[in-house]
C-alpha cells in the first residue's frame, strides 16, 4: 500500500499528557489549551477523563475544563470513561464521543483499572449500550501492545484478541498503544499487520508514547500499511500514572513535521503549534521535551 495522502492527528495531550505531569494545572488553563489546540488546526482533541479522582487526580477537574472550552465546529472533542458512571459524567458534559481503555497487558489491566481483561471488556458492553442510546461514538484503547511495565513481555495473540473484542463490540476506532514507548520500528510494524488481520486499517489509530526515543521510528515504519489516524501530545508531555518511568506521546508538532516533510497532509498549522507547545511549557513550569519546541527556542 502506498502513503496516505492525509492524516487525522488525536491530540491526547490534554489527557495523556496532563494525566501524568506533577503540575496540576488548573480547568481555565486546560480550557484554553483546547482552545489554543483547535485554532492551530487541531480535528480532535482528547479533552480529559471522566476517572475515578482517587486514581488520578490530575482528571478530577474535566467537568470544568468542558464547560470552560468553547466547541470549535468540526472539531471532536472525546473524553476517557472507564465505567457507566463515567459515561453518565461525560454525556451530562455534553461530550458526544468517548473512548473506553483495555489492556492486552493482565497485569497492567489490574494495576489500571483495578480489573482482569475480560472483567473489563465485561463492564464496557453497558457503556457501549449506553452509548448507542445516546448516540455517543466510542473508541477503544488497547494498552501495553508492545510491552508491560508489570508483565514484561505481551503476546501478540492478546494484542489482536482485545483489539477485535473491542471492534466487534461497536468501537468506531481501536488505538493501539505502546504505553512504555519500549517498542521498535519492525516489531510496531508487525503488531499492527496482526491487528489488521481481524480489524480493518482505516478502523486502526496507533498511540506511540516516546520513552525511548522510538516513536516517530514507529510510526513511520507503520504508515505504508494505511494507517491514518495517529495519537500524538502537544509538547510531547506526560506519560502514564500506572507506567512508572513511561514519558509522553510522540510531541504532535514533531509528527506534524515528519507528515509535512512527507507531503502528507493534517490540516494543522504548524508554527501555530510550536507556540502551543510552549503554552504547556509554562503550564506544567518546565520545557516541553520535543524537538520542535527545543529549535524554535533556541532560533
Ligand atoms: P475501583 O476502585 O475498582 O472502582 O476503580 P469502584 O467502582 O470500587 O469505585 C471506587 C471509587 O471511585 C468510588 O468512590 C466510585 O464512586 C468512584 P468512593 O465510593 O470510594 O468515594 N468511581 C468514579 N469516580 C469518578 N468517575 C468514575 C468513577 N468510577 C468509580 N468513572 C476505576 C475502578 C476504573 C474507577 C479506577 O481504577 C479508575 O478510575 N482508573 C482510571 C485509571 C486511569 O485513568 N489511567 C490512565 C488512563 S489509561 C492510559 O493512560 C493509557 C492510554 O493512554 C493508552 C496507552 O498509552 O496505552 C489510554
Ligand atoms: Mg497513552
Amino acid at each position: 500500500m502506498s502513503l496516505p495522502a492525509r492524516v487525522t492527528i488525536v491530540e491526547v495531550g490534554p489527557r495523556d499528557g496532563l494525566q501524568n505531569e506533577k503540575a496540576v494545572v488548573p480547568p481555565a488553563v486546560k480550557a484554553e489549551l483546547i482552545d489554543r489546540l483547535a485554532a492551530a488546526g487541531c480535528p480532535v482533541i482528547e479533552a480529559g477523563a471522566f476517572v475515578s479522582p482517587k486514581w488520578v487526580p490530575q482528571m478530577a477537574g474535566t467537568p470544568e475544563v468542558l464547560a470552560a472550552m468553547h466547541r470549535k465546529p468540526g472539531v471532536r472533542y472525546p473524553v476517557l470513561v472507564p465505567n457507566l458512571k463515567g459515561l453518565d459524567a461525560a454525556i451530562a458534559s455534553g461530550c458526544d464521543e468517548v473512548a473506553v481503555f483495555a489492556s492486552a497487558s493482565e497485569a497492567f489491566s489490574e494495576k489500571n483499572i483495578n480489573c482482569s481483561i475480560n472483567e473489563s471488556l465485561e463492564r464496557f458492553a453497558p457503556v457501549m449500550e449506553r452509548a448507542a442510546e445516546e448516540g455517543v461514538r466510542v473508541r477503544g484503547y488497547v494498552s501495553c501492545v508492545l510491552g508491560c511495565p508489570y508483565q514484561g513481555a505481551v503476546p501478540l495473540e492478546a494484542v489482536v484478541a482485545v483489539s477485535e473484542r473491542l471492534h466487534a463490540m461497536g468501537c468506531f476506532e481501536v488505538s493501539l498503544g505502546d504505553t512504555i514507548g519500549r517498542g521498535t520500528p519492525a516489531a510496531a510494524r508487525r503488531m499492527t499487520e496482526r491487528v489488521a488481520e481481524r480489524v480493518p486499517i482505516e478502523r486502526i489509530a496507533l498511540h506511540f508514547h516516546d520513552t525511548y526515543g522510538q516513536a516517530l521510528a514507529n510510526i513511520h515504519a507503520c504508515l505504508d500499511l494505511g494507517v491514518a489516524v495517529l495519537d500524538a501530545a502537544v509538547g510531547g508531555v506526560g506519560g502514564c500514572p500506572y507506567a512508572e518511568g513511561a514519558t509522553g506521546n510522540v510531541a504532535t508538532e514533531d509528527l506534524v513535521y515528519m507528515l509535512h516533510g512527507m507531503g502528507i497532509e493534517t490540516g494543522i498549522d504548524l508554527d501555530a503549534l510550536v507556540g502551543v507547545a510552549r503554552f504547556v511549557g509554562e503550564a506544567i513550569g518546565r520545557p516541553v521535551p520535543s524537538h520542535l519546541a527545543a529549535v524554535t527556542a533556541a532560533a
